[in-house]
C-alpha cells in the first residue's frame, strides 16, 4: 500500500516537469539582428543593448561573445543583451556576438563607439612587436608601429639620450627609421610618447652586425604544437616561428612521411589533406639555413570518424527499458528528441555532470559511459530517426 502511494507521487513530479520541457532544436539559429545594431556613447557611461531578435531555430539559444574579450564588455549568455562598464577607453569596438543551439550557430555585430570626455589621461601601454630588430651594416629600414593607449590626447613620439647617426623617429606614428648610416654596434633606443598630461617610455634594441655572418637557426616552435583531426578533414598548421640566424631558411620533413602530408619549404607550415589514414604521428621538422639546421617535432592524430549512430538499433531500446516505466516519452522517436535540449534533455540527465534534479535513470544504475557517447554522437549526428 505505502508503496503504491510513493509511485503516484512521482509520476506527479514527472508530469509536473514536463510542462517545463524546451523543445529539441530542429535548425541552427537565423535572422539574429539587434535592432538598434550602434551605440555612441561618452567615456565614463556605462549602458546595455536592446535584446537581440532571432530565430531560435526550436531549440534553447546561448549566446557568447566571440573573439578576443574586451576588457569592461560583457553578455548576458541567456538574453544576448550587451553591457559595458563606465571603464571603456575613447575607441571604436566591433562587438561579434554568436548565438548557438544543439545545430549550429550564427553572429550578429554591435559596434560601439566611445567618445572623449575631454579629460586626457597619461598614456598607456607603450609597447613595440617585435621590440628589437638585428640587421648588418648598410641596410636601411624601420621598426613596426608601436602599440599605446592615447588617454585620450594626441601623442607625439620622440628619441631621448643618445641617438646614434642615422637613426630617428616619425613623431606622429613612433616609427623608428635608420638609414644605411648606422655604424656596427648594438643601441638600446630610448623612445617617449607625450600627451597634454603626462609621458610614458620604452626601449628598442637594434643590433647593426659589421657582416652578414649566417649563424645556425634556433628556436623553432609550432604554436599550437599538435592537431587532432578526424579522417577525412584537410588541415594544416600554424606558421611556425624561428630565429633565422640571418640566413634563409628552408624547411622540410625528416624521417617517415605519412601520405597525405607535406611541408611548405619556405614557411614551414606543414599540411595535411583528407587522405591522410587513421593513426597517430610525430612530424620531424628541419629548418635549414646555409650554416646548420634546428629540428622540431609536430603531433598530428587522425581519429576514425564515429560510425552512423542507429535511433531504433542504438538508442531507443535502451532508453525505452531504462525509462519507460517512468517517462512516457521514452517509447517514441518523437518523445526523445523532444528531451534533447538544455537542463531538462535526455544526455544531460543520464551524464555525472547533470545540472538538474537527480541523475537518470532514477534510483537505477546509470547507464554506461558508452552509450552516454553514443547518444551525444547521435544529437551530433542529427538526431537521425533510422
Ligand atoms: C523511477 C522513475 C524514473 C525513471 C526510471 C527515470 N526517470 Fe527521469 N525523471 C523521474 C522524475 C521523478 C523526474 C523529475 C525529477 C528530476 O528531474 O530529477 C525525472 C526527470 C527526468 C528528466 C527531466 C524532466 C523531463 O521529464 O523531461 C529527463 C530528461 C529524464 N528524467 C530522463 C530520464 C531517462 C533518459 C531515463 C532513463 C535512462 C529516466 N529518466 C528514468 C523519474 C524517473
Amino acid at each position: 500500500m505505502k508503496k503504491i502511494i510513493t509511485i503516484c507521487l512521482i509520476a506527479v513530479a514527472v508530469y509536473a516537469c514536463k510542462q517545463e520541457v524546451i523543445s529539441a532544436a530542429t535548425s541552427a539559429p537565423s535572422n539574429f539582428t539587434y535592432s538598434v545594431s550602434s551605440t555612441t556613447i561618452t567615456q565614463g557611461t556605462a549602458g546595455t543593448s536592446v535584446a537581440p531578435t532571432i530565430n531560435t531555430g526550436g531549440g534553447k539559444v546561448a549566446y557568447t561573445l566571440s573573439g578576443a574579450g574586451i576588457s569592461g564588455i560583457s553578455l548576458n549568455t541567456n538574453t544576448g543583451i550587451i553591457s559595458w562598464s563606465n571603464i571603456l577607453l575613447p575607441g571604436t569596438y566591433t562587438i561579434s556576438v554568436s548565438a548557438s543551439n544543439s545545430v549550429g550557430s550564427v553572429t550578429a555585430t554591435y559596434t560601439l563607439i566611445v567618445n572623449s570626455n575631454g579629460i586626457v589621461t597619461v598614456p598607456t601601454g607603450f609597447s613595440y612587436s617585435p621590440a628589437s630588430a638585428t640587421i648588418v651594416v648598410n641596410t636601411a629600414g624601420s621598426s613596426a608601429t608601436p602599440t599605446i593607449t592615447n588617454g585620450g590626447g594626441t601623442i607625439t613620439y620622440s628619441l631621448t639620450g643618445t641617438i646614434p647617426t642615422g637613426v630617428s623617429i616619425s613623431s606622429t606614428t613612433g616609427i623608428i627609421s635608420w638609414t644605411n648610416a648606422v655604424a656596427a654596434g648594438t643601441y638600446t633606443l630610448n623612445v617617449k610618447a607625450t600627451n597634454s598630461a603626462g609621458n610614458t617610455t620604452t626601449t628598442y634594441t637594434l643590433t647593426v652586425n659589421a657582416t652578414a655572418t649566417v649563424t645556425a637557426p634556433s628556436g623553432l616552435a609550432y604554436n599550437p604544437a599538435s592537431s587532432s583531426v578526424t579522417q577525412g578533414t584537410a588541415g594544416n598548421s600554424a606558421t611556425p616561428t624561428i630565429n633565422n640566424g640571418l640566413g634563409t631558411i628552408t624547411y622540410s620533413l625528416t624521417g617517415t612521411i605519412p601520405t597525405g602530408v607535406s611541408i611548405n619549404n619556405t614557411t614551414g607550415v606543414i599540411s595535411w589533406t583528407t587522405a591522410v589514414a587513421i593513426g597517430t604521428y610525430t612530424l620531424n621538422v628541419t629548418a635549414t639555413n646555409s650554416a646548420g639546421n634546428t629540428t622540431a617535432t609536430y603531433a598530428l592524430t587522425v581519429a576514425a570518424p564515429a560510425a552512423t549512430v542507429s535511433f531504433s538499433a542504438d538508442i531507443l531500446p535502451v532508453i525505452s527499458s531504462n525509462c519507460s516505466g517512468c517517462h512516457s516519452y521514452a517509447t517514441t522517436y518523437a518523445g526523445i528528441t523532444g528531451h534533447t535540449s538544455g537542463c531538462n534533455s535526455i544526455q544531460n540527465k543520464i551524464n555525472t555532470t547533470y545540472c538538474s534534479g537527480s541523475r537518470m535513470p532514477l534510483g537505477a544504475t546509470p547507464l554506461s559511459t558508452s552509450f552516454i557517447t553514443l547518444f551525444n554522437n547521435w544529437i551530433t549526428q542529427g538526431q537521425l530517426n533510422n
